[in-house]
């Protein structure tokens, strides 16, 4: 019956949530990997857990990229006012992905969508060194380098080590690297092995993974059996108060083994 299924549903919540000892997981039904609605879904969940979890004043929300996150921000909806006030910022500066999902586009989408505003960090991949210095002296960058680390909210996908590795480029030594170091699970430009434990980082400025443990919201989203192997990992460290937003076919493949 449909109340069964949904009961199952809320209880699966629960053992998730117990699991990776996290304060709450969504499971939205369906399956990410072969239906778009899915992904589409998580826009409004999203929107919710915002207009529930966010104080009643305007906050800065930090946004990572990825094909997750610009599906999140095309589908974001303004619930309430309270809401629509938000600054979105990328989180950190570019880790080698196509314009359209990158942190820029995901904040810049959001808050065109939920009526907030949004501060684009310009600090390109392929730049020497000094340039990269440089280029954080300015204050254009040092203004949204502050609005980071006031950030009290954080919205970021799960993705699978091996397909964003190459996904963004890395070279061909740095992929045998992670091979050889179990990586399974990548987000924030971090990656992970199959305990959750960090073996490579893409250095980059913005936020580290360290600065999460003071960031009162956190949202981590990602479906889809394929990335059940990563979410599991990433999420065996989570920081506690992070709400993880998943689908029915990675909750369930997850589960299976627990
Ligand atoms: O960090 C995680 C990845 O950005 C996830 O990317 O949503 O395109 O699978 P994806």
């Amino acid at each position: 019956s449909l109340m069964g299924q949904y009961t199952g549903m809320k209880q699966n919540e629960h053992r998730l949530a117990e699991y990776f000892n996290v304060d709450k997981c969504i499971i939205v039904s369906g399956n990410s990997d072969e239906e778009k609605k899915v992904l589409a879904s998580f826009g409004l969940t999203v929107s919710e857990a915002l207009q529930k979890l966010l104080p009643a004043k305007e906050s800065v929300i930090a946004v990572m990229g990825g094909t997750t996150m610009a599906a999140v921000a095309e589908n974001m909806v303004a619930l309430d006012q309270k809401v629509s006030h938000n600054i979105f910022v990328p989180a950190r500066g570019g880790i080698g992905e196509t314009m359209g999902i990158q942190a820029n586009s995901v904040s810049a989408t959001m808050a065109a969508k939920t009526g907030g505003t949004s501060r684009p960090l310009y600090v390109p991949e392929r730049v020497s060194h000094e340039t990269y210095q440089s280029l954080l002296q300015e204050p254009f960058v040092q203004e949204v380098i502050g609005l980071i680390d006031e950030s009290t909210c954080v919205i970021h996908s799960i993705g699978q080590a091996m397909r964003m590795a190459e996904r963004r480029g890395m070279s061909q030594d740095e992929l045998v690297m992670l091979k050889d170091k179990g990586a399974v699970s990548e987000s924030f430009g971090y990656f992970f092995d199959k305990e959750g434990e960090v073996v490579y980082k893409i250095p980059r400025i913005g936020l580290q993974l360290k600065d999460l443990e003071k960031i009162p919201v956190i949202l981590a989203v990602a479906g889809g059996a394929s990335k059940a192997e990563a979410i599991e990992a990433y999420m065996k460290n989570a920081p506690q108060q992070t709400v993880l937003i998943t689908d029915e076919s990675a909750a369930n493949a997850i589960l299976k083994g627990v």
